[in-house]
């Protein structure tokens, strides 16, 4: 089931003197079971725009189109339930939002919501404290024990454990170390290559040309550019223009300024494949 927006736009405090545009006529066609990131500079929309993906905000204008219901400035705030077992929605600092006892009543909760019984929550929630890579022995700790990258894994294992068919993360990886983000980006990856849509908000590159498949870049709240990521990154100029650094890899092959590569390296793979392409010349 893919996702549409038609004519979005979102106010903030509408007709009060704090008014102000979060979303301004955005429109897209997102296929299922992709990995789409969305990028663009500080206050462009992107955080605003993950929350319409499960009602959280409604449009002040247009119309949503998401895993079977229709969202409008009409829709009311009852019956989004099944919409949200569907759709999660994982903020910044996840962490801020836990609350039970221990780790796995925590993960627990979130399949328990949506309907499983305790054993099967109980059953889902060890399974995917373990998935996040956390140890069994932490799962009943009270989670305000745990480290701050912990008690992230703690909070997305606990919406991963319910399989939403798209999941939404706003920037699931600030202030984690460089190893803890790999593994982390390498969950999402895996969870998209298991049949469902992962949304991504990120200012980093390198995870969008290794990871996603389709780019939505905002700016304004507006969007201004919806394209796979080597075109993207195609016209540097643009880029640079609209806030969007290069990936290292790309940055790194303007440095080697003897050699020639057939196509803009994206990635390391792609830098690799060219160095030696040269080295054979
Ligand atoms: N609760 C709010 N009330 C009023 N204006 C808001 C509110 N939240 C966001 N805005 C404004 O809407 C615009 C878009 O904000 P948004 O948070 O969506 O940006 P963002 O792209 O996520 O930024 P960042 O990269 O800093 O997280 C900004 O101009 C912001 O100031
Ligand atoms: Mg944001």
């Amino acid at each position: 089931m893919s996702i549409k927006f038609e004519n979005v736009s979102y106010i903030y405090s509408p007709n009060t003197p704090l008014e102000k545009k979060g979303l301004d006529q955005v429109s897209f066609t997102l296929k299922e079971k992709s990995f789409v990131a969305i990028v663009g500079h500080t206050g462009s929309g992107k955080s605003t725009l993950m929350q319409h993906f499960n009602a959280l905000l409604k449009p002040s204008a247009g119309k949503i189109k998401i895993a079977g219901k229709e969202i409008t400035p009409e829709t009311g705030n009852k019956n989004l339930k099944d919409l949200r077992r569907h759709v999660s929605l994982v903020f910044q600092f996840p962490e801020a939002q836990l609350f039970e006892t221990t780790v796995l009543n925590d993960i627990a909760f979130g399949p328990k919501n949506f309907g499983y019984s305790e054993d099967d929550a109980k059953v889902l929630a060890l399974k995917w404290l373990k998935k996040v890579g956390l140890s069994e022995d932490i799962a009943d700790r009270s989670p305000f024990d745990l480290s701050g990258g912990q008690m992230r894994r703690v909070a997305i294992a606990g919406v991963m454990a319910y399989q939403p068919d798209v999941l939404c993360l706003d920037e699931p990886d600030a202030g984690l170390d460089p190893r803890a983000r790999k593994q982390m980006m390498d969950l999402f990856l895996d969870y998209k290559n298991s049949g469902h849509t992962v949304i991504l908000v990120t200012h980093n590159m390198d995870d969008v040309v290794n990871y996603a498949d389709d780019v939505l870049v905002m700016e304004k709240g507006k969007l201004i550019k919806h394209d796979i990521p080597a075109n993207i990154f195609a016209d540097e100029k643009w880029a640079h223009r609209h806030s969007l650094d290069e990936p290292s890899a790309t940055a790194f092959a303007k440095q080697l300024s003897n050699y020639q590569f057939e196509k803009q390296p994206l990635t390391m793979d792609d830098l690799v494949k060219g160095i030696l392409i040269n080295l054979k010349r």
